[in-house]
C-alpha cells in the first residue's frame, strides 16, 4: 500500500541533470550553462509535465548546491495578484546578494504566457533592472505569446511531450522504488493515457497502484477515466458498418458503466480516426464531423444525443461504397 502523505511526481522529481528522461539536447546545453557558471536568461516553451519545472530545479541544484533554497524563487504567473505583486516580490528578493560564489539569483516565473501584452513589457523592464544579480527563466506553454523584446532577451528551449521510451523508462525506475508489479499493458496504457504528459503518467500510476502492487492494463483505464483504445475502435467500426443500436449500446456503456464525459469521449474518437483502415476522403469527413459536433458540446448542447447524432451521421458516411 502507499503511504497517503506521498505523491510520486514530487517524490521522484529529479535533482540532477542525469534523472531526467528524455529532453537530451536541451540538457546538454543547460549543463554547459551550469559548469561555466555563466547563466543567460531562459525562456521553456512546451506542453505541461514534460520537464520545465525540473530543468529549473535542477539549474538550481547544480549551481547552488545544498544552499540553493535562498538563491531560488519560484512564482507563478496566473496566481499571483498581478504584475505588480510579481515585481514587487522579484524587487525584495532581488535586493539581498546570492549566496555562495555564483554571481547570481535565478527566479522562475511559470506560466508567463498568462501574463498580459502590458505586463510583460512590466516583467521586460523588471529583467532589465535587476540583470546583474538575477537571471531569469521564464516557462510557457506557447513561446508565441511571449513578446518579442522578452523573446530577443532570452535563450529559448523548447520542451517536447516525452516519447514512450522516456515514459517507459520513468514508470520503471518508480515500479522499482515502490516495488511495484507493472504488467507490459500497462506500460502501454499508461502511455497512451499520458499523451507524453509525465507529470500525468506517474499521477495515473499511483491512483492505479493505491488499489495493488501488481498493476496492470484493466486498473489504468479504472483510474483514469480513458475509455480503451479499442472500445472506441469498436463503437466508431459498428457505426460506420450502420449497425446503429450496437453503436449506441457502446455508447451508453462508456458515458454510464464507464462514466466518461461526453467531450472526453469525443476526444478519443478524434485520435481513433486516423488509426481506422478508412480511405482517406472518408477519413476527412469524419473529422470534419468531429468539428462540428465537438463545437455542438462546447456550446452546451445535450452530449448523448450529440454523440448519437454523430454515430448516425458516421453510419452514412461509411454506408457509401467507396466510402
Ligand atoms: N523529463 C522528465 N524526466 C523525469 N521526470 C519528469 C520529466 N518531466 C516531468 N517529470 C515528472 O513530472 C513532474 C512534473 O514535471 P514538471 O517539470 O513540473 O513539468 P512542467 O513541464 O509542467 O514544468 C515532475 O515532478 C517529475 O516527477
Ligand atoms: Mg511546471
Amino acid at each position: 500500500m502507499v503511504e497517503a502523505e506521498e505523491i510520486w511526481v514530487e517524490k521522484y522529481r529529479p535533482k540532477k541533470f542525469e534523472e531526467i528522461v528524455g529532453q537530451q539536447e536541451i540538457i546538454t546545453r543547460l549543463q554547459t550553462f551550469v559548469e561555466k557558471k555563466s547563466l543567460p536568461h531562459l525562456l521553456f516553451a512546451g506542453p505541461p509535465g514534460v520537464g520545465k519545472t525540473c530543468a529549473a530545479l535542477c539549474i538550481a541544484h547544480e549551481l547552488f548546491g545544498d544552499g540553493w533554497r535562498p538563491n531560488f524563487l519560484e512564482l507563478n504567473a496566473s496566481d499571483e495578484r498581478g504584475i505588480d505583486t510579481i515585481r514587487t516580490k522579484v524587487k525584495n528578493y532581488a535586493r539581498t546578494r546570492p549566496i555562495g560564489d555564483v554571481p547570481f539569483k535565478v527566479v522562475y516565473l511559470d506560466e508567463s504566457d498568462a501574463l498580459t501584452s502590458d505586463a510583460q513589457h512590466a516583467m521586460r523592464r523588471t529583467m532589465e533592472m535587476y540583470t546583474h544579480t538575477c537571471r531569469f527563466i521564464l516557462a510557457c506553454n506557447y513561446s508565441g505569446r511571449i513578446i518579442e523584446p522578452i523573446q530577443s532577451r532570452c535563450a529559448i528551449f523548447r520542451f517536447k511531450r516525452l516519447p514512450e521510451k522516456d515514459v517507459t523508462q520513468m514508470l520503471k525506475r518508480i515500479a522499482r522504488g515502490e516495488k511495484l508489479t507493472l504488467t507490459p499493458g500497462a506500460i502501454k496504457a499508461i502511455i497512451y493515457v499520458s499523451e507524453g504528459d509525465m507529470r500525468r503518467a506517474i499521477n495515473v500510476l499511483q491512483a492505479a497502484a493505491v488499489m495493488n502492487k501488481k498493476v496492470d492494463e484493466k486498473v489504468i483505464y479504472d483510474v483514469s477515466a480513458v475509455a480503451r483504445p479499442k472500445e472506441i475502435k469498436q463503437m466508431l467500426e459498428l457505426a460506420l458498418g450502420r449497425k446503429f443500436e450496437e453503436a449506441r449500446g457502446k455508447l451508453y456503456y462508456l458515458l454510464i458503466a464507464q462514466g466518461l464525459a461526453g467531450e472526453d469521449i469525443l476526444v478519443q474518437v478524434h485520435r481513433e480516426i486516423i488509426n481506422l483502415d478508412l480511405p482517406e476522403h472518408a477519413k476527412i469527413k469524419l473529422m470534419d464531423r468531429v468539428g462540428e459536433f465537438d463545437f455542438r458540446l462546447r456550446e452546451g448542447a445535450n452530449e448523448r444525443i450529440q454523440l448519437e447524432a454523430m454515430l448516425a451521421h458516421f453510419g452514412l458516411i461509411g454506408e457509401r461504397p467507396s466510402g
